[in-house]
């Protein structure tokens, strides 16, 4: 498998953005969210923008990305790349890349560009193209983000299989006696073993009460008998980011303890079935959430039920509680998403399950595979 998406992938990108510019009435769009331009263009950098217009695709970054992006722009034709000089601002040749549309419509990304970049910006380019004027835009990128191709899922069903098999190796690792940090030590250190780049976000160690805070991180609480531990933890690979929980208990489940986690598997089923093509991704959660009420976890649930994978670890889909900004979503092949259903009681602890899934052509396939139970 390639380190990044191959060129002509990369390059029918390009034309399906070119779409969604035509659609929005644009002439040229500026992308300076950088998974939006790892996305376009195959660089993750620091400091690098992509500008398209109706003809012309700009990659922007500075000397220290030089021959990776020389590299990447080597195999897509067409393809211009400018390294901005120390000498220059970067956003400089962000205005002399936009004026070549002279009297027109340049987006911006709203939701990744500030209000200080957009006044230089304006500045800039009143000196080089007076006629051309600079309007936000939302999601044109993210939007093509959401269906993945077939390379983007054979880095998934990779990345997934690898995070399975470090799952089964770290869990048994979490013993009593072990601080939080130290279990989430083992961890990280066992996802860059199996090839991970770096953890897709601050891992979860959650024992005792602790298993209570959804979103907790790790810390020096040391794990002992009779406690519930959340472990929450993923991993980028290639880019792309995986998200995986288990919640285990430290000796032999009580019943309570039992109970939940059956209650948790049952209700994470129930929103898988309900993984259909045209199927809104609200209904996962109405699947989901359903199952968690029938249980009388409902209102101890208080998160959504998952969210879309990607180049970052939340993005759309939301798989969340019907709201209207939420409807049309509808759940076609190439999406990938998590099912995490949770239920958390302060003071006494909480348990969430979490597995990867994808929407295919032949339909819902899980694509991460590690048993759901664990007593240690
Ligand atoms: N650990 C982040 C999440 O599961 O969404
Ligand atoms: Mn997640
Ligand atoms: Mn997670």
């Amino acid at each position: 498998m390639t380190l990044v998406a191959p060129a002509h992938l990369r390059l029918a990108r390009h034309a399906r953005l070119r779409e969604q510019l035509r659609g929005a009435g644009l002439d040229a769009l500026l992308i300076t969210s950088l998974p939006n331009v790892a996305y376009l263009s195959g660089l993750f950098a620091s400091a690098a923008a992509v500008v398209v217009t109706r003809d012309r695709f700009t990659l922007i970054t500075d000397g220290r990305y030089l021959g990776i992006a020389q590299g990447l722009v080597a195999d897509m034709p067409g393809v211009e790349l400018v390294i901005t000089p120390a000498t220059i601002a970067f956003d400089q040749a962000l205005a002399e890349a936009l004026c070549v549309i002279g009297n027109g419509r340049a987006g911006f990304e709203s939701a990744h560009f500030t209000v200080k970049r957009f006044g230089d910006l304006q500045a800039r380019l009143t000196k080089l193209a007076p006629g051309c004027e600079l309007e936000g835009s939302e999601g044109l990128v993210e939007r093509l983000r959401i269906l993945k191709d077939e390379w983007e899922l054979e880095v998934f069903s990779e990345a997934a299989a690898r995070l399975s098999d470090a799952a089964k190796c770290i869990i048994p690792k979490a013993l009593a006696g072990m601080r939080e940090r130290e279990v989430a030590a083992v961890i990280e250190a066992e996802l860059r073993r199996v090839g991970f780049d770096k953890p897709a976000f601050d891992t979860i160690v959650a024992s005792g009460p602790n298993s209570a805070v959804p979103h907790y991180r790790a810390g020096d609480r040391v794990l002992t008998a009779g406690d519930l531990v959340v472990l929450d933890f993923g991993g980028v690979f290639r880019g792309y980011a995986v998200d995986l929980t288990r919640t285990i208990t430290v000796g032999p489940a009580s019943a309570r303890q039992r109970r939940l986690l059956e209650d948790i598997a049952a209700a994470q089923d129930a929103g898988f079935a309900m993984v259909r093509e045209g199927q809104p991704a609200t209904d996962i959660d109405r699947g989901t959430r359903e199952s968690m009420t029938a249980a009388g976890l409902g209102d101890a649930f208080g998160h959504g039920t998952g969210h879309g994978l990607g180049l970052e670890v939340h993005e759309r889909p939301r798989i969340a509680q019907f709201r209207a900004e939420l409807v049309g979503e509808p759940l076609q092949p190439g999406m990938v998403f998590t099912i995490e259903p949770g239920a958390y009681f302060p003071d006494w602890g909480g348990a969430r399950i979490e597995d990867d899934a994808a929407l295919t052509t032949s339909g819902a396939i899980w694509l991460t595979d590690v048993p759901r139970f664990w007593t240690h």
